[in-house]
């Protein structure tokens, strides 16, 4: 058995790159979890993206997604957790309705390589040692290159570092010294708490129809942020958002 984890880009169907293209391709099934966060545009985008790169000879199957305990206070195990019951849903499909001579695929929003567990979960299904196969990863456009690439900008300063973290680490970031900081996955704009001059370059679904950017002094765009967070939301019915602080 085959199994590739293909980077598919932040939500366009034009932002993938043309390995990943021949990669879907390459299919015979997609495993794609079963959220049932009721988002149903995001899995119409993943389907748009297949109708157009594929001739669509290949089958899906959707898994339950296991139930996450969100509890702040064990954070990574509850995530360590998470990962090992998706692990198991995984492994009884491709025992069950896999043939050992197809391809699998997973479908990874933006790059594998950032904020994302497929690589882990599928180290964990080889870990428990039922099934055998080998996996390549695909890369794709991360959301932080396409709002590098909206916004004109350079991520980091000449020769200087670039910090990528949470909305929930931030804070810790900025106390620790961080002055260039790409923040992902902040559902609540941690940057409204941060104190001192900070220039901000936002994007809200990216590679969407409905796309929203906003950029200046933080402080006098955050009223424009909040309102266009709120636009790319009442659009489609999800948002989501990275954007790029600098001090100074
Ligand atoms: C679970 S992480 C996945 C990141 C993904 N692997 C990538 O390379 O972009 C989800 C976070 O990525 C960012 N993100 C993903 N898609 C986005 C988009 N279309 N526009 C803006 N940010 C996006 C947001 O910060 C979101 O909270």
């Amino acid at each position: 058995m085959r199994v590739r984890l293909i980077g598919i880009g932040p939500g366009g169907p034009d932002d993938l790159t043309v390995a990943a293209v021949h990669a879907l391709e390459s299919v015979d099934v997609f495993l794609v979890p079963d959220k049932k966060r009721g988002v149903d545009d995001l899995v119409a985008v993943r389907e748009q993206i297949l109708r157009r790169h594929t001739s669509g000879s290949h089958r899906m199957i959707v898994v339950p997604d296991p139930p996450r305990d969100r509890n702040p206070e064990r954070y990574g195990d509850e995530v360590r957790d998470w990962h090992a019951a998706r692990a198991e849903a995984y492994e009884t499909v491709l025992l069950e309705q896999v043939r050992e001579d197809e391809t699998v695929g997973f479908l990874v929003w933006g790059d594998p390589s950032l904020y994302d567990s497929t690589i882990r979960v599928v180290e964990r299904i080889l870990d428990r040692g039922r099934v055998r196969f080998d996996y390549d990863v695909v890369p794709g456009v991360s959301s932080v290159q396409l709002l590098a690439a909206r916004h004109r900008l350079v991520l980091n300063t000449i020769g200087g570092p670039i910090t990528v973290t949470t909305g929930r680490r931030l804070m810790q970031d900025v106390a620790a010294g961080a002055s260039n900081i790409v923040v992902m996955l902040d559902g609540g704009l941690a940057c409204a708490d941060l104190d001192g001059a900070w220039n901000i370059w936002w994007g809200a679904n990216l590679g969407t129809d409905d796309e929203e950017l906003v950029a200046g002094p933080l402080a006098e765009v955050l009223p424009a942020i909040r309102e266009a967070r709120a636009r790319a939301k009442g659009a489609r019915g999800w948002v989501m958002d990275t954007y790029l602080l600098r001090r100074g």
